[in-house]
């Protein structure tokens, strides 16, 4: 079918709805050109939460992943945070538990915990401070003189750029994201003989091998900096390939080639126009932290910001 015929149908009725709900809709930089088209704001997982924060909406329409969402909800316990499809996880946050990261502080008595945003809200109440890609690097520089042991969850692919940033061992977990390491070097160097006047930008979930040919290693939103400020008119993309769409729209002058079609992450795309007016017709599905995991999940992000 062609769903083109609908479309209008579909966006007419979100923003009603929308009214209606006294609702906003933010996407994150992944979510399909259908969702960016109606959201309200699109960013990175920490830009989003932030605009959570501050909106004055009732309801929080969420295109993302659940821990975002739970993010979402942690800063803004008043608010009605719902996800049109409750079902999209992050493989990766899912590859530790609450009592996986006790038992390796019980292991580092002395250790400071630092985890990444893509954590369950369960995990981030057992951390000491959050950290997203785009500060990292900066939290871990301001713990280091302070800390002989540092925890990192659960990317070990982000915790090695960190180390090798900061010039500080790191006490690691096994996890990565499942859609950022099917970019290989060979993509990179294969992109580069194509486009040898393009600018390569990778995210730091990336393989090591993929950071070390990199002109510039960044969040999501920091690659949106990037490419709209750089003076390069070409850039190869080693993320997941929804940001290509925000990348054309903010710089219709300049190229952007995706390192490679396979570096889709299936969680990202679940969320469709249809489930968003299915989420604000019957106001689910509500993510709610309970307050007692929220509170303590909470601290972890506000020492975050304190930093950074
Ligand atoms: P950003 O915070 O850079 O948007 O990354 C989130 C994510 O899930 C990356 O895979
Ligand atoms: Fe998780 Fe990777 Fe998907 Fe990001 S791209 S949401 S880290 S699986």
């Amino acid at each position: 079918m062609n769903k083109e015929l609908f479309k209008d149908d579909l966006e007419e009725k979100i923003q009603a709805l929308k009214k209606r709900r006294n609702a906003v809709i933010l996407a994150h930089n992944y979510q399909l050109p259908e969702v960016q088209e109606v959201a309200d704001y699109r960013g990175d997982s920490l830009e989003l939460s932030r605009v959570a924060a501050k909106t004055e909406a009732e309801v929080i329409v969420f295109c993302g992943v659940h821990f975002m969402a739970e993010t979402a909800s942690i800063l803004c316990p008043d608010k009605k945070v719902i996800m049109p499809d409750a079902l999209a996880g992050c493989p990766m946050a899912n590859m530790i538990t609450a009592a996986d990261l006790k038992k390796l502080k019980e292991k580092y008595p002395k250790a400071v915990a630092v985890g990444y945003v893509n954590t369950s809200a369960q995990v981030k109440a057992e951390l000491d401070y959050c950290c997203t890609s785009t500060n990292a690097v900066a939290i871990v520089n301001a713990l280091k003189g302070k800390y002989k042991d540092i925890i990192f969850i659960p990317d070990k692919y982000l915790a090695d750029f960190v180390s090798k940033q900061t010039h500080r061992k790191l006490i690691i977990w096994n996890g990565f994201c499942p859609t950022h390491v099917k970019i290989l070097p060979e993509d990179i160097k294969q992109k580069r003989k194509f486009h040898p006047r393009a600018k390569v930008m990778v995210h730091p979930e990336c393989l090591p091998e993929v950071v070390a040919l990199a002109d510039a290693v960044l969040s999501t939103s920091r690659m949106a900096k990037f490419a709209r400020e750089d003076q390069a008119k070409e850039f190869i993309v080693g993320t997941e390939v929804g940001l290509i769409y925000r990348l054309k729209q903010d710089n219709p002058d300049k190229e952007f080639y995706p390192a490679t079609e396979r570096a889709v992450c299936p969680n990202m795309k679940r969320t469709t126009q249809e489930k968003i007016v299915w989420a604000l017709e019957e106001l689910k599905e509500e993510v709610k932290v309970p307050d007692e995991v929220r509170q303590r999940a909470k601290k972890a992000i506000d020492r975050m910001l304190e930093i950074a």
